[in-house]
C-alpha cells in the first residue's frame, strides 16, 4: 500500500484484486472488506472515503483481501456475520449462518409466544454451532431459558464467544456438548416447549458448491447416505424431551418434507406443516403435539 492512501483508493485496490482472483462478487466483497477494516458500516464508508488509511488498518485490510483471493468464503475473511439481530463471530469451526435459518428462528418464536404467551419457556437448540438460533431466541423472547448444545467442542467455543457478546440475554443461556438430545441433563424430559434445530441435512456424495464443501466443516453439512439420518433421528427422539404441549422446529431440504412429515406423524405429532424460507421453498417443518 502507498504512503497516506485513502479509503477510496483502497477499496478500488481491493476492488481490483479480488476481480483478477475471478471473484463474480468483487465488488460487493471488497465493499464489505473496507467496511470490515475501516470499522465505517454502511453509508457511513462513502463520508469518509478520502480519510487517510492508518497502517494497521492497512495491514487488516490486506490480510482479508489475501485470504478472500485464495478462495476462504467472506464470510470467515471478515471473521463475522450478521444473522436476524445478530452480530456473529464465524470462523471455520462453525457453518456460516444461512438466511433460510432466520426463517427457522422465526417459526420458533411463533410457536413459543403461541404455546406460552408471557410465561418462562425452556427451548433447546440442537447442533448450536456459532449459537445463531439459541442466542437469537434468548435475545428476541425474554421469557426464553435457552440451551444449546452441539457434538463439536471446537463449534461450542465458537458459540461460547458470541454468547459473551450478547449483553443480559446471556444469563438465560446454557451451552452444552453432546450427541443430539444426550447433552441434556436429564430432568428436561418432558419439560421442553420447543425444540428447534437445523441438523445437518446433506447427503454423503452430494454435489455441493466449491466453496461450501472446501472451507465449512463437513460434520456441520453431512448427515449420512441420504442426508435424512440425524432429521429423523431427532424427530423420533422429540417427543420424549418436548410438554405437552410442544413443538418441534426443524430445518430441512425441500425435497425431505414429505418423508420427514410421515416420520413426524407416526412419532406422533398430532399437528404437522411444512413452512416455506423467503425464496418459497419448503424449509422448516413445524410438528406439534
Ligand atoms: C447445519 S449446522 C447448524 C449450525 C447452526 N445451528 C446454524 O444454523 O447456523 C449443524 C450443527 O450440528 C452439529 N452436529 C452434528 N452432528 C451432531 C450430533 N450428533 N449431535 C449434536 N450436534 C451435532 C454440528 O457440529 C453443527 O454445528
Amino acid at each position: 500500500m502507498r504512503q497516506s492512501q485513502t479509503w477510496r483508493a483502497a477499496l478500488g485496490e481491493a476492488r481490483v484484486s479480488l476481480a483478477a482472483a475471478g471473484l463474480s462478487s468483487a465488488e460487493v466483497d471488497a465493499r464489505r472488506l473496507v467496511e470490515q477494516a475501516s470499522g465505517f458500516d454502511g453509508g457511513e464508508l462513502w463520508a469518509h472515503l478520502d480519510d487517510v488509511v492508518s497502517h494497521r488498518a492497512a495491514a487488516h485490510l490486506a490480510q482479508m483481501v489475501e485470504r478472500r483471493t485464495a478462495g476462504v468464503p467472506l464470510q470467515y475473511a471478515l471473521g463475522r456475520w450478521g444473522f436476524r439481530q445478530l452480530d456473529l463471530f464465524v470462523d471455520r469451526r462453525v457453518l456460516i449462518p444461512r438466511p433460510e435459518t432466520e426463517q427457522v428462528v422465526e417459526v420458533a418464536l411463533g410457536e413459543l409466544r403461541r404455546l406460552a404467551p408471557g410465561r418462562s419457556t425452556t427451548v433447546v437448540d440442537l447442533g448450536t454451532g456459532s449459537g445463531a438460533i439459541a442466542l437469537s431466541v434468548a435475545v428476541e423472547e425474554v421469557t426464553a431459558r435457552v440451551w444449546g448444545s452441539d457434538v463439536s467442542a471446537e463449534a461450542l467455543a465458537v458459540a461460547r464467544a458470541n454468547l459473551a457478546g450478547i449483553g443480559r440475554p446471556a444469563g438465560r443461556v446454557r451451552l452444552v456438548e453432546g450427541d443430539w438430545f444426550a447433552a441434556l441433563p436429564p430432568e428436561l424430559a418432558g419439560a421442553v416447549d420447543v425444540v428447534v434445530t437445523n441438523p445437518p441435512y446433506v447427503a454423503a456424495g452430494d454435489d455441493l458448491p466449491r466453496e461450501v464443501a472446501d472451507w465449512e466443516p463437513p460434520a456441520a453439512l453431512v448427515s449420512g447416505p441420504t442426508g435424512l439420518e440425524h432429521l429423523l433421528a431427532i424427530v423420533e427422539e422429540a417427543p420424549r424431551w418436548l410438554g405437552r404441549p410442544g413443538a418441534l422446529v426443524t430445518e430441512l431440504a425441500p425435497h425431505q418434507a414429505g418423508t420427514v412429515s410421515t416420520a413426524a406423524r407416526a412419532a406422533g405429532f398430532a399437528h404437522v406443516e411444512v413452512r416455506p424460507d423467503l425464496a418459497g421453498r419448503d424449509r422448516v417443518l413445524l410438528a406439534r403435539r
